[in-house]
C-alpha cells in the first residue's frame, strides 16, 4: 500500500517537474511531458514491420513490391524476382538494420514480398518472419540478429513454408518454443512453426464468424495467457482457445462500440502480469478503432473510436469496462513501457486503415496508467510534428525510449500529398528519460544473463539515494514484440517477485533477490529486456534469457 502511494506521488511530482503547464481538467492530468528527437532524416525505407533484437539493433522491414526504395543494396547487388509485380530487377533494399546508438542503417536483402506479414522471435533470439503477398504468401524467413558492426541478413527458406498462404496474420511465441500463426486474409485457420511431422492446419471458425463485409478480423489480437491458453480478439468478439486440443473454452462478451481490428485499427495489450497475484489475474486492454463502414466509405472520414475497453479475462463473469481516451484514435500503437504504463502513440482521428483512408493525425502520445482510478488514467504527452498514419510502427528500445518509424499511406513511395511517404526515424522520450532524472534512474551493477523458470537470483542495483524503508524496486521483464499494423505481436510485461533492496556495503549499491517467472506459459522462453524501476524511474534494460 505504502509503496503504491509513494509511486503515485513520485509520478505526479515527476510530471509536475517535467512540464511547464500542468492543468487538472476533469480529474485528468494534462501535461506536455516527454520529448521528441529526430534520429535519422532518411532511413531509406518506410518501415511497416519493426522489431528490436537482443543486440540493441532494430530490424525495419517494408514491402518489396513498392519499386525502388531510397537505399541501395551493397556491392551492386540486385534483386531479380521473376514474380515481382512492380519491378523484376530492383537494386534497392526493402529491409534495413537500424542502430539506435549511432542512428545509422545498414541495408538487408529480402527476396520475396513481405507486405502485411507477421513475425516473432524464436527462443534463441532468431527473428522469424512469415507470409506476405504474392510470391511471399507462404514464405518463412529468418534473421539471426547481430551487433550493428556485423553482417547478419535474412535467410529465406525454400524447404520450410506456411501451409496456408497468410497475409495479415498474427504470430505468438508459445511455451514450447514454437510459434503459432493465426488467421490472415480469408484464412480461417492457425498453424505452427516449426510444425511437427504430419501436423496440418487447424480450423478456427471464430475467424470466419468475425469476418464481416469489411473484413474486420485481420491481424487478430493474440495474447498468450499464463495458463497456457490463447486469448484471441477479432472485430468486436473474443475467445479463449486451447490451441492444443483446438477447443474454444470460453467466449467473452462483445466489446461496445466500433470494430477494433484491421481495417478499423484499434490496438490491444495484455496488461502487466504480476507475481503479486501469482500471475493469475489477467486484464486485456483494447483501445481505439474505426467506425463500422469507415473503410468502405473513406470519403466520409468518420470520426474514429474514442474508447478503450478493459476486461479481466480470467474473472468468473468478465465484462468490458469502457473508458474514454483524451482523443479519438485509429491506428494507434500500444506499447508497454518499463514503468508498466501503456503508451498509445501514432494514428489518426478520422477514417480507417487503407491507402489515403485517414486524416487528422493524432500527434500527442498518451500514457494509460493501469493502477490509477478510472477517469484519471490518461496522461497526454508532448506532440510530434510528424504524422504517423497507415503503416507506421513504434517499439520500446532498451534505453527506455520509444522508436517511431514508418508511415506510408500510398501504394508506392510518394513524397507529395497531405501525408507523404515517411522515411524519418524519431524517438519519443517519456518523461522519465529527462536529463534532470538521469542521476536518479536506477542502474544495473550485476545480473545473470540467463535464468531458469522459478529460479531465485540476485541483482545488484545502483541507486543514487538510499531507498526509504518499505521501498520496493520493481524488476519488470519485457518481451520484444514484432510490431506491424498497430499491433505488437507477442508483447508482454511481467512484474517479477522481488525482496526489498538491501545495502551491499558498497556505497549506493543494493542487492535485490528476484524470482524468475514460474513457467513457460507465463513467459515463453526467449530473450527479455529486464528493467529496474524505482518510484516511476526505470533503468536502462539489460538482456536476460529465460529458459
Ligand atoms: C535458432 O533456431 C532456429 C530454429 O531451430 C535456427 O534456424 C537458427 O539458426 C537458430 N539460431 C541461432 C542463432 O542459433
Ligand atoms: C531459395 O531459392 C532462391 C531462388 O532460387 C535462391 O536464390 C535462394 O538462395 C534459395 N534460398 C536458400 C536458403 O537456399
Ligand atoms: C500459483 O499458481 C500455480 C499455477 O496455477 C499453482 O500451482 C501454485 O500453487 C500457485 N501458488 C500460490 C502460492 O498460490
Ligand atoms: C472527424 O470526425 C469528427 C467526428 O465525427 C468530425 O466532427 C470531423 O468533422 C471529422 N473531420 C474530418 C476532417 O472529416
Ligand atoms: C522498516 O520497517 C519495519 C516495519 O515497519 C520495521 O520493523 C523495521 O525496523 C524498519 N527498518 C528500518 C531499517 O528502519
Amino acid at each position: 500500500m505504502k509503496t503504491d502511494t509513494e509511486g503515485m506521488l513520485a509520478r505526479l511530482v515527476l510530471l509536475l517537474a517535467v512540464t511547464q503547464s500542468v492543468m487538472l481538467v476533469m480529474g485528468q492530468a494534462v501535461t506536455g511531458g516527454g520529448s521528441w528527437r529526430l534520429l535519422l532524416e532518411n532511413a531509406g525505407i518506410s518501415t511497416m514491420h519493426t522489431a528490436v533484437t537482443r543486440f540493441n539493433t532494430v530490424i525495419f522491414l517494408d514491402r518489396t513490391n513498392i519499386g525502388e526504395s531510397q537505399i541501395s543494396l551493397p556491392n551492386g547487388r540486385c534483386r531479380n524476382q521473376p514474380q515481382e509485380q512492380k519491378a523484376t530487377r530492383d537494386c534497392s533494399a526493402h529491409s534495413v538494420m537500424f542502430d539506435p546508438s549511432a542512428n545509422t542503417v545498414r541495408p538487408l536483402f529480402i527476396f520475396t514480398d513481405t507486405w502485411c506479414s507477421s513475425g516473432q522471435f524464436f527462443p534463441n533470439g532468431t527473428l522469424v518472419q512469415t507470409g506476405g503477398d504474392n510470391e511471399g504468401l507462404r514464405k518463412v524467413r529468418t534473421l539471426n540478429p547481430c551487433l550493428a558492426s556485423e553482417t547478419c541478413d535474412w535467410v529465406e527458406s525454400n524447404s520450410t513454408s506456411l501451409q496456408n498462404g497468410r497475409w495479415y496474420s498474427s504470430n505468438q511465441l508459445l511455451p514450447d518454443g514454437r510459434m503459432i500463426v493465426v488467421g490472415g486474409r480469408q484464412i480461417f485457420t492457425y498453424e505452427f512453426i516449426p510444425r511437427r511431422a504430419g501436423e496440418g492446419t487447424f480450423e478456427l471458425p471464430f475467424l470466419r464468424q468475425t469476418n464481416d463485409v469489411q473484413n474486420d478480423n485481420y491481424y487478430p489480437f493474440v495474447h498468450l495467457l499464463p495458463d497456457g491458453r490463447l486469448y484471441i480478439f477479432a472485430n468486436r468478439d473474443s475467445i479463449l482457445l486451447d490451441y492444443g486440443t483446438n477447443t474454444v473454452v470460453r467466449t467473452y462478451p462483445r466489446i461496445p462500440g466500433e470494430p477494433r481490428n484491421y481495417p478499423s485499427a484499434g490496438s490491444s495489450v495484455m496488461l502487466p502480469l504480476e507475481a503479486g497475484n501469482n500471475y493469475t489475474d489477467v486484464e486485456i486492454l483494447v483501445c481505439g478503432g474505426a467506425r463500422f463502414g469507415a473503410f468502405h466509405n473513406s470519403r466520409a472520414q468518420f470520426g474514429a473510436s474514442q474508447t478503450c475497453g478493459r476486461m479481466l479475462v480470467t474473472g468468473s463473469s468478465p465484462q468490458w469496462a469502457m473508458e474514454d481516451m483524451p482523443t479519438r484514435r485509429c491506428m494507434g500503437d500500444m506499447i508497454l513501457l518499463p514503468t508498466a504504463d501503456v503508451l498509445i502513440i501514432n494514428g489518426a482521428q478520422n477514417g480507417s486503415q487503407g491507402w489515403g483512408f485517414a486524416s487528422v493525425p493524432v500527434l500527442n502520445p498518451v500514457a494509460y496508467v493501469p493502477g490509477n482510478a478510472p477517469g484519471a488514467r490518461f496522461l497526454t504527452y508532448r506532440a510530434s510534428t510528424i504524422p504517423r498514419m497507415y503503416h507506421a510502427t513504434a517499439v520500446l528500445i532498451p534505453d527506455g525510449r520509444v522508436l517511431v518509424a514508418g508511415s506510408n499511406t500510398h501504394q508506392f513511395y510518394t513524397f507529395t500529398g497531405a501525408f507523404p511517404t515517411e522515411l524519418r526515424v524519431e524517438a519519443f522520450s517519456p518523461p522519465y528519460t529527462a536529463a534532470v532524472y538521469s542521476s536518479r534512474r536506477p542502474r544495473f551493477i550485476s545480473y545473470p544473463h540467463q535464468v531458469r523458470y522459478g529460479q531465485t537470483f540476485a541483482v545488484v542495483i545502483g541507486l543514487a539515494t538510499a531507498p526509504s524503508n518499505g521501498t520496493v524496486v520493481n524488476l519488470n521483464l519485457v518481451s520484444c514484440p514484432f510490431t506491424t499494423h498497430s499491433f505488437a505481436q507477442g508483447q508482454r510485461l511481467l512484474k517479477l517477485g522481488v525482496t526489498p533492496p538491501v545495502a551491499t556495503g558498497v556505497a549506493q549499491q543494493y542487492r535485490i533477490t528476484v524470482t524468475a517467472p514460474p513457467r513457460a506459459t507465463v513467459a515463453p522462453p526467449s530473450y527479455y529486456m529486464l528493467f529496474a524501476n524505482n518510484n516511476g524511474l526505470p533503468s536502462r534494460a539489460v538482456w536476460v534469457q529465460i529458459s
